[in-house]
């Protein structure tokens, strides 16, 4: 049998963040926008999972757009502070990109130190709106305190994105 060895590429790819021990080693707008995430988890609406999430999403004309997740009775029915934000924000502000995104977390159940990676689906949308934008989109994340993770584009955390390209 003839082998397909030769004709096989093996590839890999490389995911490049950053990582802060505290508020203070990030830049103001930074530190800013994950205030306001902060803030956003006051208004998750989470009664069955009790995990309260918060989104900010900063606009190239430094407009600021609140999420946080909004649950729901018929569980499927809710939605990701992220998605949440990012709706609000291309609902409201069609023709602004968005250049960055602070997520954050407080849980009922325990108290969360580490910095919450989003959803897969809320990745996607992410990666959808940064190439709406034409701009890098900026993930910046933490969990209710402890270590900041940021990300530069949005896509980097979704390698192989689907995107509006495949459609064409
Ligand atoms: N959730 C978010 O809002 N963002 C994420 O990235 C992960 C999960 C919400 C959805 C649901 O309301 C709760 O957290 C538990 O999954």
């Amino acid at each position: 049998m003839q082998s397909n060895l030769q004709a096989m590429e093996k590839k890999s790819l490389h995911l490049n963040y950053t990582e802060f021990n505290s508020l203070d080693e990030l830049k103001k707008d930074e530190q800013d926008l994950l205030a306001k995430a902060h803030q956003a988890v006051e208004s998750s609406y989470a009664p069955y999972s009790k995990f309260h999430v918060g989104a900010a999403v900063l606009l190239e004309d430094d407009t600021i757009v609140l999420g946080s997740n909004q649950e729901n009775a018929a569980y499927p029915s809710g939605l990701c502070a992220e998605r949440v934000a990012l709706f609000a924000a291309s609902a409201q502000y069609p023709k602004l990109a968005v250049v960055a995104i602070a997520v954050t977390v407080h849980s009922e159940k325990s108290k969360i130190n580490e910095p919450l990676p989003p959803c897969g689906a809320c990745r996607q949308v992410m990666s959808e709106y940064e190439y709406k934008g034409g701009h890098d989109m900026k993930v910046i994340l933490q969990g209710e305190s402890g270590k900041i993770q940021i990300i530069n584009r949005a896509e980097h955390l979704l390698p192989l994105t689907f995107n509006p390209d495949h459609l064409k």
